[in-house]
């Protein structure tokens, strides 16, 4: 039995993309583009839409199991597509990536905590995994009791604990900012973005005292830990989306941005469980969805803005997602993303492109921005899609954390300015 257990856990590896390619695919005319579309609607079990298709001539980025490439390129060529191989072996990227990942934790010493120094391994020059964020969540709150607390909002499905930190000066009837990430597992720069974000607000909260004394803050650094996880596990999968809860078939995991309650299941999302944007058996079905939905609607009342913070793509995105229709006071949100975004690209020429997510990314129902809006009646909602444009895609260089940080940061500034006001 032992040496069975030695040999299994000798083969048991990550999930492999061998001889996996990410085609740039650009559909020129209203055919070719529907076609692309009904790949992704339907096929999403074999293609991973890295990006989703948009309209005719822009370009998608997708990602395609060896077995595919030839009938791929096959329906690209008759349809007379546009295309190149933007990665060639997505296992290569995946293993040079390797080394942006932080060590795992040290086994805790009974070292005391000297008194005002939070003691955390995050540096955002590496990825953390989430041990890692839960000992950083932790410390600053045990550091900055007069700062910062620490609830749970609940337990994932595999009972990971999804805290969230509030960050208020007291008082009580503050405009709010609700800030999320790591909603989708493979994103890994999202969580990144959103810690450093806590340890800007909390660790320099005297360069900027108005941000925290005027406005209380909830953040939700991971939403989707059990996802998180397995995309850091040696018997995991570096590009896994979804949550992990199982499904009634051999395909795990549900889509937790498409499992919202506004519009829901109304496109832009499969019933195929094993399809990277499955939607769920019902609205809400997830836990994790769930425990975001109770947090937020218990201070909706005072919440301004609802940030999701995603990569890639370089979008700052408003509602709908559900529908091509504007929200009626989009020219608002257009107005504020604006000047974040004026704000953003100043710091290092980074470009954000701006508007609905429909009109962008085409359909997609059921995620949280959609709900905050529609569900929650927070008015500005925003979905950030952060670095990059694709050149790394999910897997954004760890050299790259602290600018992305640093120019997101400068267009949160500008809401948090906004929120003071209203
Ligand atoms: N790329 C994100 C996703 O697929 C975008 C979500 C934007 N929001 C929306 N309502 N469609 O989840
Ligand atoms: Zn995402």
């Amino acid at each position: 039995f032992a040496l069975a257990f030695f040999i299994a856990s000798a083969l048991a590896t990550q999930r492999r993309y061998d001889g996996y390619q990410v085609y740039q695919v650009k559909a020129k005319d209203r055919v070719s583009f529907d076609v692309l579309v009904k790949l992704y609607n339907e096929r999403s079990d074999v293609y991973d839409f890295w990006t989703e298709p948009r309209y005719v001539d822009f370009t998608t980025d997708v990602m395609v199991p060896p077995a595919f490439t030839k009938t791929f390129v096959d329906v690209l060529e008759a349809f007379n597509m546009e295309y190149h191989i933007k990665i060639d072996d997505v296992q290569q990227e995946i293993e040079l990536s390797r080394l942006d990942i932080a060590p795992p934790l040290a086994p805790k010493k009974a070292l005391q905590r000297s008194p005002g120094t939070p003691r955390y391994s995050l540096d955002w020059t590496s990825y953390s995994d989430l041990p890692a964020i839960y000992e950083f969540v932790n410390e600053i709150a045990a550091t900055y009791p007069n700062l910062v607390t620490v609830t749970s909002t609940g337990q994932s499905y595999l009972g990971n604990d999804m805290p969230i930190l509030k960050i208020s000066t007291g008082g009580s009837g503050k405009n709010a900012i609700f800030a999320e990430g790591g909603i989708h597992a493979r994103e890994w720069i999202s969580p990144a973005f959103v810690t450093w974000l806590i340890r800007e607000l909390v660790e320099n909260y005297a360069a900027h005292p108005q941000y925290v004394d005027n406005i209380d803050w909830y953040i939700m650094p991971v939403l989707n830990p059990d996802g998180y996880t397995y995309t850091f596990s040696p018997t995991g999968d570096r590009l896994w989306r979804k949550n992990r809860a199982p499904n009634s078939g051999v395909c795990v995991g549900t889509d937790l941005n498409r499992n919202f309650d506004y519009y829901w299941n109304t496109g832009g999302s499969t019933s195929i469980e094993c399809g990277e944007t499955y939607h769920g058996g019902a609205a809400f079905s997830q836990v994790e969805a769930r425990n975001v939905r109770d947090a937020m609607l218990s201070v909706a009342n005072q919440t301004k803005v609802y940030f999701s913070f995603h990569s890639y793509g370089q979008y700052w995105l408003t509602p709908w997602g559900y529908t091509s229709a504007l929200p009626d006071d989009y020219q608002d949100l257009y107005d504020l993303a604006q000047s974040a975004v004026d704000k953003l690209t100043a710091v290092e020429g980074t470009p954000y492109t701006i508007g609905t997510s429909t009109n962008l990314l085409g359909l997609a129902s059921g995620c949280s921005d959609d709900w905050a809006k529609g569900g929650a009646g927070i008015k500005y909602s925003y979905t950030v899609e952060m670095r990059d444009t694709g050149r790394f895609g999910f897997q954004l260089p760890a050299d790259q954390i602290l600018a992305n940080n640093l120019e997101v940061w400068e267009g949160v500034k500008v809401v948090a300015e906004a929120v003071m006001l209203m």
